[in-house]
């Protein structure tokens, strides 16, 4: 069963935001926002000229999304507007890690802590455990302390540390906390 979701939730703010599955209509608003995230922090892994997908190419990934039943990927909109997304992707050739998801998030910063983070994340966990993943994980540059914040707050811990993870066009480089959040942990 592909995995669905829509949600309404008021931010701290009072405004409302919608929570949904993203669907291959937004892929337009999708890579847009792709671009602006990437901007707006070092913490992404690509650079805004790094996303060079076309429309017609998001929406068949959505597409492929939205079928899966071990995938989800998930839109928050405030007045219409795509504020957040995040996704849980699995890898579906080997089936040893069949049981592990993959993180991402972001939203924009003018969005920032209102509470979409939280509420992406949290519902992205619930989809997982109900898609029958045994775990998430994800890599987070270990100065993103809004992040990490969160990560650790939904019960993702430190497995690890990559030096040099993120290389710069500059020539500086940014290590990775590799996190994990084991569902059979989870209280
Ligand atoms: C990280 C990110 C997803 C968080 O989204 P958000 O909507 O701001 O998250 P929330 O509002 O739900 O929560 C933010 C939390 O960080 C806390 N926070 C804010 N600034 C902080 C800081 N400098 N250090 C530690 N915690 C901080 C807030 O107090 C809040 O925690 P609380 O709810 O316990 O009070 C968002 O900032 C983002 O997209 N950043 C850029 C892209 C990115 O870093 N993606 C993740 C890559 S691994």
């Amino acid at each position: 069963m592909p995995l669905r979701y829509k949600k309404e939730i008021t931010l701290k703010d009072g405004q409302d935001c919608l929570l949904r599955s993203a669907v291959a209509e937004d892929a337009q608003e999708i890579l847009e926002h792709q671009r602006i995230t990437s901007a707006e922090t070092d913490f992404m892994a690509r650079y805004p000229d790094e996303i060079c997908d076309t429309p017609e190419k998001e929406a068949y990934l959505l597409q492929a999304v939205e079928a899966d039943p071990h995938s989800i990927m998930l839109s928050a909109f405030v007045s219409g507007n795509l504020a957040g997304s995040a996704s849980v992707f699995t890898d579906k050739v080997h089936s040893r890690c069949g049981h592990r998801g993959d993180f991402g998030i972001s939203v924009k910063q003018k969005y920032w802590n209102e509470g979409i983070g939280s509420a992406l994340l949290q519902a992205c966990l619930e989809a997982a455990q109900r898609a029958g993943l045994e775990q998430v994980e994800l890599g987070v540059v270990d100065t993103n302390l809004r992040a990490f914040h969160l990560y650790r707050r939904f019960g993702f811990q430190i497995y690890g540390m990559l030096p040099n993870a993120f290389r710069y066009r500059d020539g500086s480089y940014a290590g990775e906390y590799e996190m994990v959040c084991k569902f059979s942990e989870q209280k």
